[in-house]
């Protein structure tokens, strides 16, 4: 994690962050509004993951969580967009494979038609795109030691003439938790998100850190078509439960996907694509396989 110190003694010129040639930012369209926090300071060289799967019995189902908890994010959480970058699509299992991840989690949200990514991201360091949309990124700087969570402008992530703040940044779509308190109810009118996606019973991904700065990943199995999973207002409160300080609700539905050490740990459940079906995942709903998406979360 040199690379910062290095690259500042190089010279001004070439640090300035790699924008596209005639980068233009967007005039602001929202009123940036984010919170920042310590991330826990460990700087081990090796990922302290724990893996839960927790049954949790809600009155009108039986919910299974995996909870991901790296207490170590300072140098091994990161976010990485298809191996081919954005727009791009790969299945978590074999981004994270390809990547050297040890556990990963689909992220961003994205245009499945076009495979373009929504919202910013960065990854170990590198603008991959700037996106701003008042939506919330979880984004985690090395050289502050800090998490940030919130809506954020393309002047945050990088201020004009400067490096890149921000070393990992993905998006999501709705604040669950904001230091600690409920917050899907003032985000879902700031992001005019619909009543129906709050209150679909869905498969779920959500992520974010505790008040120590620890990394958590929160993911509900589900299946749309049976209206099996959690609704935004049982993600937040499973968020809170298991001590998320800030919380972001990523892609869910089909996407959602829990890779750990070589398997797909969650009961994955996209339809497989023509041609696919002898490539579902054995511990999926029947015949279902993993979608490609175009952002991973990933720890290693
Ligand atoms: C990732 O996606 C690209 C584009 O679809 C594809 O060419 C490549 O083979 C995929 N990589 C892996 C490891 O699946
Ligand atoms: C959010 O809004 C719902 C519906 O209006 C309400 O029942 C709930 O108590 C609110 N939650 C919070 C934390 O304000």
């Amino acid at each position: 994690m040199m690379r910062w110190p290095l690259l500042l003694l190089a010279g001004l010129a070439c640090v300035l962050a790699d924008l596209p040639e005639n980068f233009e930012y967007a005039t602001n369209s929202f009123v940036s509004d984010f919170v920042t926090s310590p991330v826990y300071p460990s700087q081990d060289p090796l990922p302290h993951v724990v893996h839960s799967t927790i049954i949790k019995h809600l009155p009108d189902q039986d919910l299974t969580v995996h909870l991901v908890r790296l207490t170590n994010p300072l140098l091994h959480f990161h976010v990485y967009p298809s191996l081919t970058g954005c727009p791009g699509r790969n299945r978590t299992s074999d981004n994270a494979q390809a990547r050297g991840c040890f556990i990963a989690g689909n992220a961003g949200f994205f245009d499945t038609h076009t495979g373009a990514c929504l919202g910013h991201v960065v990854s170990e360091g590198h603008l991959v795109q700037l996106d701003a949309q008042m939506h919330p990124s979880l984004a985690l700087s090395r050289t502050t030691q800090r998490w940030a969570v919130g809506y954020m402008n393309e002047v945050d992530i990088v201020p004009q003439g400067q490096n890149l703040v921000y070393d990992e940044v993905v998006n999501g779509i709705g604040w669950l938790v904001r230091e600690g308190q409920p917050y899907l109810n003032t985000s879902q009118s700031a992001e005019k998100i619909s009543q129906a996606f709050v209150n679909l019973f869905a498969p779920r991904m959500a992520a974010g850190h505790d008040i120590n700065g620890q990394f958590l990943m929160l993911e509900v199995d589900g299946l749309e078509s049976a209206n099996l999973g959690a609704k935004l207002t049982v993600m937040t409160e499973l968020a809170l439960e298991y001590g998320l300080y800030n919380a972001i609700n990523l892609d869910g539905g089909g996407s959602t996907t829990v890779y750990m050490e070589g398997a797909v740990r969650n009961r994955c459940c996209d339809k497989c694509a023509a041609g696919h079906e002898a490539e579902h995942c054995p511990a999926g709903w029947d015949g279902a396989c993993q979608r490609a998406v175009t952002t991973i979360l990933c720890i290693r």
